[in-house]
């Protein structure tokens, strides 16, 4: 652990502000099967940031104190990414997003809240008029921003094939996010998923939110990658599969999360090689998980209080960034690619490609705009039906038994002490299921997490 401390950055914090800011005017936008800005293609150079980790509810983008402490930091490691896990939609994120603007960074937004997600074992219960109002709310707090560069509508929801039933929910849900930001944004703003680090599955759910009719199909697609650890390489990380596999896949695609820490501290040396054409013909780059310091030991900078300490998971990653430019000309993106074929359903691949219509109760909103934001509090989205069993899907003739457990599901994310929970839409750390787990009851109904 070395570093700087305050003093610096203050001094760091005036430098900046006395160089004329480079605000970003123009927004980040999809051809083929990559992100651009303008006619340059962009390559995601970011981190995953939720300071206080899972266990933190506090909306770090509505807090001018955080954001001012970490974001010259930001720029000083180069990005131009941030992936935010959770925010308070009825909160002021102005001044954040101005300083992120300044500092010529964008952000991907993970819609969902703890009390506001799809669950994985009820999700036709959870996909309900109150959980789209917290959506649509979300998506016009942050669609004025020209630095949002897209939203995630859920976070490895599906982790297992006994759960891969609720992409058919996942799905809808982008249909309806793309149709309200088609309505009520004044710009396209992608959306798309983030999936868990589990092999099966990951190509099918890859597949199935690019299939059908172009409604329903997703923006982009991301998944958690902890498979390059250590001084590894393009073939022995595996990573040389994955782009093969995905080569003729039509939409844009990048990793959510990237940075095992099975050897510490991390080269980062997968830098080079996410952004050559090894792999920028199929991949636009990554977010590294992740910027904070918590109990799960990932971060790149520990907080104390105001001040902030480089860790040298930071300086390696700075000296890989800085050392690492991307491909000259459009890095081999190809366009016009066919969407992908929707996968057949099987007993390990369970979603339906009729997907549900949008819940009456929430056309209001759709229509009419999400209204008051409601925040963070009040009574969870995610409630569970009476009789135990999810409500069925279309074309299902008998819906599953659902768990009647209300306890943590394994998500077979491959984070050391980061085993996310049951509760889907979220990344979650380790802490947070031990905050959440039991947080209150409806109506008598147990609430899932
Ligand atoms: C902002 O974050 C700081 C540091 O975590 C905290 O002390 C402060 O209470 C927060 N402010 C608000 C308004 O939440
Ligand atoms: C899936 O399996 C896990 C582990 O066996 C279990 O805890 C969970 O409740 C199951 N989910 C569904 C939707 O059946
Ligand atoms: C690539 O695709 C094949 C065939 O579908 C699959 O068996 C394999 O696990 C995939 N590999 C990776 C690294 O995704
Ligand atoms: C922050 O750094 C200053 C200057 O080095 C030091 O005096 C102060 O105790 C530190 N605060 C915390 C909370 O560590």
């Amino acid at each position: 652990m070395k570093g700087f401390t305050a003093t610096l950055v203050a001094t760091a914090g005036l430098l900046f502000s006395g160089i004329a800011s480079a605000k970003i005017t123009e927004p980040v936008t999809v051809k083929g099967n990559a992100f651009f800005v303008g006619n340059n293609r962009f390559y995601i150079r970011g981190v995953d940031y939720q300071p206080g980790g899972s266990s933190n509810l506090a909306d770090s983008l509505s807090n001018t104190t955080v954001c001012k402490r970490d974001i010259s930091y930001m720029k000083d490691l180069g990005l131009n990414t941030l992936r935010v896990y959770t925010v308070d939609n009825s909160a002021n994120h102005d001044e954040c997003m101005d300083l992120l603007s300044e500092a010529g960074i964008y952000l991907i937004l993970d819609v969902n809240t703890p009390k506001f997600s799809i669950s994985r074992d009820f999700p036709v219960a959870s996909y309900n008029e109150v959980y789209l109002q917290h959506v649509f709310a979300t998506i016009d707090a942050f669609s004025k921003y020209t630095n949002t560069l897209g939203f995630f509508a859920a976070n490895e929801v599906i982790n297992a094939a006994n759960s891969t039933r609720a992409a058919t929910i996942v799905k809808a849900l982008i249909r309806d996010m793309r149709k309200y930001i088609g309505k009520h944004s004044s710009r396209p703003i992608p959306v798309g998923y983030s999936a868990a680090d589990v092999a099966e599955n990951r190509r099918e759910m890859a597949h199935y939110l690019n299939c059908g009719s172009d409604d329903a199909r997703s923006d982009f697609f991301a998944f958690n990658d902890y498979s390059w650890c250590g001084a590894s390489s393009f073939v022995q990380s595996g990573w040389d599969k994955k782009v093969e596999n995905y080569t003729d896949y039509s939409i844009p695609l990048f990793l959510s999360e990237f940075g095992c820490i099975d050897v510490k501290p991390r080269i980062f040396n997968e830098v080079k090689a996410l952004y050559s054409t090894q792999m920028t013909g199929v991949f636009s780059g990554g977010l590294v998980y992740e910027f904070t310091q918590e109990p799960n030991n990932y971060g790149l900078v520990q907080i104390n209080g105001d001040n902030v300490t480089t860790l040298t998971d930071y300086d390696n990653l700075k000296k890989q960034y800085s050392s690492t430019n991307n491909p000259s000309g459009d890095g081999n993106y190809q366009e016009g690619l066919p969407p992908s074929d929707c996968p057949a359903r099987t007993s390990s691949w369970e979603a339906f490609n009729t997907l549900p219509d949008l819940p009456s109760a929430a056309s209001t909103y759709m229509n009419n705009g999400a209204g008051k934001p409601q925040g963070t509090n009040g009574a969870s989205s995610q409630f569970v039906p009476q009789n135990q069993k999810d409500y069925k899907l279309p074309g299902e003739s008998g819906a599953p038994a659902p768990s009647s457990s209300g306890s943590a599901v394994n998500s077979g994310d491959k984070k050391k002490g980061g085993a996310a929970g049951g509760m889907a839409g979220l990344a979650v750390g380790s802490l947070w299921m031990g905050t959440v787990v039991g947080l209150g009851t409806i109506a008598g109904a147990m609430l899932l997490f």
